[in-house]
């Protein structure tokens, strides 16, 4: 059996550079793969697990499938889905959620961090979130999850449900890793955490024009005049700078430290780094806007070969726990 791979983000919003780059970036790179199937979704369901709205989530879903698309997943080479339309997930969550307490769920750093911003919304969906992820991938039995960083803790619980029931019930899953890029730790653009849809002025969306990429690239904080040690800002100029311009970074480097670094003038060169590396997902996701029903089938026909993978899952699961 050829190895799978399974990856999701959430519907919360658009994505952005760090999606792009701690996520994205690891789905083409496997895509390219032909030794390996890829599953690519998009997790709405998962979305319903903090307060929403049912339009910004039925847009969301669709704009990060064309962001998928205009980003180079290719439906002849992966299956691109919406989670919700393989129901199957909901039921294998189920009965994995037999197998796990809820105090290995609430010391969650993750689900501890939601309950902080939502204390009025702490549901069962929320506990339940990294249980049906564990569900999104092993459905599949998908053995690698290219994700960022902050995604490991729920990729653990993962692993512990497929050991719980390979040893209860007799089942092969895999023990899922994580495929890490290199760009797998993108910084908020306030110097402070990661780069995250749900914080305001962190982010560069990948549609931003190149006066707003300039605009938010100029925008990090950078008060000192170079020398000595790098304030946060400074530092989130630098990473990113990695990631965009390498080959310029040595140069920076050397004048921040002897202080002759014009600040400005690496921001600009950063931006349009950026830009350049943008333009083309620009330019893609423009055609594919203008094609709704290209999309339509894209989904429909993904949900059919994702259904077959999962409904056979699914059946060995209720056979081997007793309820088949
Ligand atoms: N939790 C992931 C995130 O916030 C999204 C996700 C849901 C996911 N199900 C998944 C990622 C399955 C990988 C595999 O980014």
């Amino acid at each position: 059996m050829k190895t799978r791979v399974l990856s999701g983000i959430r519907a919360t919003g658009r994505l952005h550079l760090g999606n792009y780059l701690g996520a994205v970036k690891g789905m083409l790179e496997l895509q390219a793969n032909p030794a390996i199937e890829t599953l690519y979704m998009v997790a709405d369901a998962h979305t319903l697990t903090t307060p929403y709205s049912i339009e910004e989530l039925k847009k969301n879903r669709r704009e990060i499938i064309i962001d998928y698309l205009a980003a180079g997943l290719d439906p002849k080479k992966s299956i691109i889905f919406q989670q919700a339309d393989v129901p199957e997930h909901f039921e294998l969550a189920f009965y994995f959620s037999s197998v796990v307490s809820i105090g290995r769920m609430q010391d969650l750093p993750t689900f501890k961090e939601k309950v902080r911003q939502y204390p009025k919304n702490t549901t069962m969906a929320l506990l339940n979130y990294p249980v049906l992820m564990a569900a999104d991938i092993l459905v599949y039995k998908a053995g690698l999850v290219p994700v960022g960083i902050d995604q490991e803790p729920h990729l653990e619980i993962a692993r512990e449900i497929a050991r719980k029931m390979n040893a209860l019930y007799g089942m092969d899953f895999p023990e899922p890793k994580r495929f890490a890029t290199k760009g797998e730790y993108v910084p908020s653009l306030k110097g402070e955490g990661k780069m995250g849809k749900s914080i305001e002025g962190s982010y560069i969306n990948l549609t931003d024009t190149k006066d707003v990429i300039v605009k938010k690239v100029r925008g990090i904080a950078t008060a000192t005049k170079g020398g000595g040690e790098m304030s946060p800002g400074v530092k989130v100029l630098f990473t990113l700078s990695e990631l965009f311009i390498p080959e310029e970074v040595e140069g920076f480097q050397k004048e921040y430290h002897n202080g002759t670094l014009q600040f400005v003038t690496m921001k600009y060169a950063l931006a349009e780094g950026i830009f350049t590396e943008l333009r083309p997902f620009q330019e893609k996701r423009k055609k594919l806007e203008t094609d709704p029903g290209y999309i339509d089938k894209v989904v429909r026909q993904a949900a059919e070969k994702a259904k077959m993978i999962a409904s056979q899952t699914v059946r060995e699961v209720r056979q081997k726990m007793g309820l088949a």
